[in-house]
């Protein structure tokens, strides 16, 4: 079956002193973390783009530019780190799992199925870390886990792999991700205020800057297998559907944060944290069909390129609630490199922030409008009851992704 035929897509862009209205205040310490940003001003983007960004024939994708100039060196060495986790011994990489938090918490590898065939998903590996400490450098989780015993993958702490400065720049890059993501909800707020019956005036910018249930996911897709080995299977990438690394679904949340994709060749330059953290990077995936794709409004096929020293926004789809179906969430997929294409032994290694509401007050405060119009303390109750496999596989009905959310 050959691969679905693809456009290349022309991302709305906007410049971060557009979302902030050129008030920048760059490196204002907050405590133990650096804030690279200072939010002042209510932003300069038209409605217009943002309809385009995020409306309903949109992409549904918002790339920034204009990052502070660190962005680009913890892009470089968070990415990187990705690479240096995924070859540290099995051993080690067992004990950086967290099976009480569903594997939503440190090493995660093959406990998710491809939406695909219902393999497990062993072609790559993801490092979740809870970002509650962007809220306050005391938590290490969203509070209430004894209270909450059913969201271990909120509440339980983060777990660190043994490798110097990996947490430090996990939580500077994610908190600029978050910074960023701000503005963005900010820019979206007066929108909805303007354009959303019964809106509550900054609700969304409130939510990504108050939420204990941010999730970041740094991913490594493993190099691809050579070609005719057992891992590959008798049936070559090549021959399968476009999304069959990473399925095609919605993120469940607000905004999603995307780095653009780091590609490094593993043979040429091994990750060896005793040399360097950074690695070598390539200037582009060796296989053109690898990356980020979006299904538009009329089910084509769109492949998105996030330029290197830019961040991407994705709506999910609590956004599309909170807007009543003004801004939409997108339905996207990833493909990983193929066999033999470029040679090497390519990975691929990236970052997703994914904002959400605080779910664990949800039903109290985490509504734009009054009253809560999709969900009640009985049902709240009776979601919490739902299975971890369901979690995992995203089988959820809509009101409980925005819940749990996704975190592809
Ligand atoms: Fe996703």
């Amino acid at each position: 079956m050959s691969a679905p035929a693809y456009t290349t897509a022309k991302p709305v862009v906007v410049s971060l002193a557009e979302l902030e209205d050129g008030t920048f205040f760059p490196n204002r310490c907050v405590c133990r973390m650096v804030r690279t940003l200072t939010h002042r001003g209510a932003g300069s983007v038209a409605s217009s783009t943002l309809l385009e960004a995020f409306g309903p024939d949109s992409l549904g994708i918002i790339v920034v530019t204009a990052l502070p100039a660190r962005f680009a060196e913890l892009r470089t060495r968070l990415l990187s780190y990705a690479s240096h986790i995924a070859s540290l011994p099995a051993s080690t990489l067992r004990a950086l799992e967290s099976p009480g938090s569903n594997y939503l918490v440190g090493w995660s590898c093959g406990r998710e199925t491809l939406s695909a065939d219902g393999r497990a998903d062993t072609l790559k590996g993801s490092y979740y870390v809870n970002c509650a400490y962007y809220t306050s450098p005391t938590l290490d989780g969203a509070a209430g886990a004894d209270r909450y015993p059913d969201f271990p993958e909120y509440t339980a702490g983060n777990i660190w792999p043994p490798l110097d400065g990996f947490e430090d720049t996990c939580k500077e890059l994610c908190a600029l991700v978050i910074d960023a993501a701000a503005l963005v909800a900010r820019a979206c707020d007066r929108y909805a205020a303007d354009n959303v019956a019964g809106y509550t005036e900054g609700y969304l910018e409130h939510v990504v800057k108050t939420s204990t249930t941010t999730k970041a996911r740094l991913l490594h897709y493993f190099p691809p297998p050579p070609r005719g080995t057992e891992e590959e299977g008798e049936v070559g990438e090549e021959e399968q559907d476009l999304d069959s690394w990473c399925g095609t679904h919605l993120d469940h949340g607000c905004l999603t944060g995307l780095t653009s994709a780091m590609y490094v060749d593993e043979a040429a330059s091994p990750p060896d944290i005793s040399r360097a953290v950074e690695l070598e990077e390539l200037a582009g995936p060796p296989d053109p069909e690898a990356g980020l794709y979006i299904r538009d409004r009329k089910g084509r096929v769109v492949k998105a390129a996030i330029p290197r020293d830019a961040l991407a926004f994705q709506t999910g789809e609590a956004l599309e609630k909170i807007t009543r179906g003004r801004f939409k969430a997108v339905p996207h997929f990833v493909r990983g490199m193929r066999a033999g294409r470029g040679g090497g032994r390519v990975a691929r290694n990236t970052l997703a922030v994914f904002t959400r509401e605080f779910i664990l007050s949800f039903h109290l405060i985490s509504f734009p409008f009054s009253p809560p119009y999709w969900v009640s303390d009985a049902r709240w109750l009776t979601w919490r009851t739902t299975s971890r496999q369901s979690r995992i596989c995203g089988r959820w009905l809509t009101t409980r992704r925005i819940l749990r959310g996704s975190q592809r």
